[in-house]
Parts: structure tokens; C-alpha cells; sequence
């Protein structure tokens, strides 16, 4: 269920049968997939998100006794109530910790932010990679944001998402999602500085080109907060130190060579550094082709992040390889991993006529490997968040 009037509709009907009342207004805000650019945000990097049509959307209305209720459809546990004043970061707190996060975040931050009943549907895939936190952190900070005036600029709700993550529910994200979320608009990637958040909006009209998107979920379930993604993040912030450079979005491509044989002999730095620098060069290089009118040209971008993301980040699986590979050999334009890795969702490049082989090619090759079948379907660049009703 994609269709955002249906979907507001249904949400305001779930929040009257739990809460008893209608709500004040829905909100929706979007998953996305990463064109290119990753594991680039946490080192002031540039990346290229798009929204998907997939939204998680919340029916809010205030309450006036500081209590704040919680409910999200397919959930399991039921509503949680909280007190604003015993809001506290809460790690393993399950689903609820994200929009509780955010409301402790806009309150840390100085809003006048009170209680709430807040009901949440979402038709974003959990666990896939396409972001499915942020868009419940970023519904949620532009519902309360409406719901008490406050008239945040979008950058600053994405703060405020990307800090309740942080802080309170201990992911320690970048802030590509959030943003991403909060800022992307439809028929556009969305080529952002993670330093300022300054951005762009770049046409990506994949129908006008005869190109398709496909999103390839291998359904094999990905968590951030396992470890991995932060031994990357402190290994990078340990390559930036060694370098003398605040982040390392500070060494140019050009500079690489120098910059790689400056380095400690510690284990996998090169690797790390070799990634970033190259990645967010291959960012500037993809936006440089979808400027110029060369969407085609941006594929072997893609694929050659992927290598990357393979060999020297170590972020990517068996499953997500084998999605690369069959896309290529299948006539792809190019296919990469997309958000944090280990498991989650590639995407895939195709001309429109090659969308179907390439589609059949990939579920081939899952079946004869073994793997679970993967759920593919084509991603249009939607809108970010936005308020649906009233
Ligand atoms: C996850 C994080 C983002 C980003 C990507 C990798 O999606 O939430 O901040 O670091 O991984 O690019």
C-alpha cells in the first residue's frame, strides 16, 4: 500500500480505534535507497539518496497531561505510554525507543515539545536497508513539529532525528537517512555535503530516459547496531586523526596516493581511507554525468562502488555480491549495494527493456545458490516528508 491518500486514510482509522479519537493531522516521511555514496556521511562526505514510494506515516494529536502514547501497527505489544519526564536514553527499548528518541531530542534541543499520542503505519521494509528508523524518527519530529508551530527548517528536524538515533536508541548513524527523509524531493537524487548539509536536487527521471531502478531486498536482515558499523566509523575517525585532517572528506582524490602511504601500518586502514576518498569521487563524478544528461554513464560508478564497498570496506555479503554479479552478467548498466551493508538491499541500473531478463536472471540465480528469494521491485524518486491531512 503505497498510495498516499489510502494510506492516510488508514492510519487516521487505526489511531481512532486505538486512541478513541481522531487525529489532528497524518504525516508521512519516506524510505530511501542510496544511489551512490556510501559509508561517506559519518566522514563529512557527499552522498546521493532517493526517496522511495514506501512511507511510514503517523496520526498525531496532542495531549495536555505530558504523557506520551505510542502505537505502530504490526508491532507486537501494544501502545507504550511514557512520561515526558522520565524520557532517558534507552537502548534494546524496541521500536518505541526511535519516536520517543525524537521527542526527547526536540526537548533537549529547547522545543516546546509536550505530550502526544502518535499511531504509526509503514510500508517501508524493516530491516532491509531502505531506512525504515529514519523515516519513523522523521514522520514523527515533522508531525510534532507541526503540531506545535514550531516551523523547523528540514536540515534541523534530520539533526534532531539523526541525534534521538545517536543518542538515545545508541545507533551511531550517520546522517544521510534523516535527511534524506526530511529533504528529498520527487523525480530528484538528492547530492548532499554530510558536513553542512548543504545540497542539491538533481534530476533523475528515470521514465524520460527509459531507464529503470530496481531494488533488490535479499531479505537477508541487517542490524547497525551489531558492532561492525561502528568499527568502520571509529577505524575512519582513526585514518582521519593519523592525517592530520578533521574528517576524511578533507583528502582529495587527488592526493590519495600520498595520503595512503602516510598511513600507520595498522591492519585495514589503507582499505577504509581507500574507500571513502574514492567513494565520495565517485559521488562527484555520478553527479557530474546526471548533470551533463549521461544517466547511462553513472553505471559503472555504481558498480565499481560496489567492488569497493566489497573489498576494501568489507560491508557487503554473499547475497549482495551474487545480486551484483547477476545483474552485470544479466546486461545491467551497474549494480552496488545500497545503505550499510551486511545484508539489507542492492540496487540495480537497468535500460527498460532489460528490466524483466535481469529480473528473471536474479531470481535464477538466488534459487540455484540457495538463497532465500529476493524481493525486487523498481524504485521512482518520490517525495520526502510531508504533511498528508488534513
Ligand atoms: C546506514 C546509516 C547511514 C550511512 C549508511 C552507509 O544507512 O544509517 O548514516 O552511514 O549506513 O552509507
Amino acid at each position: 500500500m503505497t498510495d498516499p491518500a489510502h494510506g492516510a486514510q488508514h492510519s487516521a482509522a487505526a489511531f481512532h480505534a486505538v486512541y478513541g479519537a481522531e487525529p489532528h493531522g497524518t504525516w508521512a516521511a519516506p524510505g530511501r535507497v542510496n544511489l551512490i555514496g556510501e559509508h561517506t556521511d559519518y566522514n563529512d562526505g557527499f552522498v546521493m539518496p532517493l526517496a522511495l514510494p514506501h512511507t511510514t506515516i503517523a496520526a498525531a494529536a496532542p495531549r495536555t497531561d505530558g504523557v506520551l502514547r505510542l502505537h505502530s501497527a504490526g508491532a507486537p505489544g501494544g501502545t507504550v505510554a511514557l512520561h515526558l519526564d522520565d524520557l532517558r536514553p534507552a537502548p534494546d527499548a524496541g521500536w518505541a525507543a526511535y519516536p520517543a528518541g525524537v521527542v526527547w531530542a526536540m526537548r533537549e534541543a529547547g522545543h516546546p515539545v509536550g505530550g502526544a499520542d502518535l499511531h504509526f503505519t509503514s510500508t517501508v521494509p524493516l530491516g532491509a536497508g531502505l531506512s525504515s528508523s529514519a523515516a519513523l524518527e522523521v514522520a514523527t519530529a515533522l508531525a510534532l513539529d507541526d503540531l506545535h508551530g514550531l516551523g523547523l527548517p528540514r536540515a534541523e528536524l534530520a539533526r534532531l532525528a539523526q541525534r534521538a538515533e545517536n543518542a538515545f536508541v545508541g545507533v551511531p548513524c550517520g546522517i544521510m537517512d534523516q535527511t534524506a527523509a526530511a529533504c528529498c524531493t520527487a523525480g530528484h537524487a538528492l547530492f548532499l555535503d554530510t558536513r553542512d548539509l548543504t545540497h542539491r536536487h538533481v534530476p533523475f527521471d528515470l521514465g524520460a530516459q527509459r531507464l529503470r531502478l530496481l531494488v533488490v531486498d535479499t531479505r537477508v536482515r541487517h542490524r547497525l547496531g551489531d558492532g561492525a558499523y561502528a568499527k568502520r566509523r571509529a577505524g575512519c575517525e582513526r585514518g582521519a586523526r593519523a592525517l592530520g585532517v578533521r574528517a576524511l572528506r578533507d583528502i582529495p582524490y587527488a592526493h590519495l596516493p600520498e595520503a595512503l602511504a602516510a598511513l600507520p601500518p595498522e591492519p585495514d586502514l589503507r582499505a577504509l581511507v581507500r574507500h571513502v576518498v574514492t567513494e565520495n569521487h565517485r559521488v562527484e563524478q555520478t553527479v557530474a554525468h546526471l548533470d551533463a544528461g549521461r544517466p547511462r554513464a553513472i553505471g559503472p560508478l555504481l558498480t565499481a562502488g560496489h567492488a569497493s564497498l566489497r573489498d576494501d570496506f568489507r560491508v557487503s555479503c554473499p547475497e549482495l555480491d551474487l545480486a551484483v554479479e547477476a545483474a552485470g552478467a544479466a546486461g545491467a548498466l551497474g549494480a552496488r549495494m545500497t545503505g550499510g551493508g551486511f545484508g539489507g538491499s542492492a540496487l540495480v541500473l537497468v535500460d527498460e527493456d532489460a528490466a524483466r531478463p535481469v529480473t528473471e536472471a536474479l531470481h535464477t540465480a538466488f534459487a540455484t545458490a540457495g538463497h532465500t528469494p529476493p524481493r525486487i521491485f523498481p524504485a521512482v524518486p518520490g517525495p520526502g516528508a510531508r504533511r498528508l491531512t488534513p
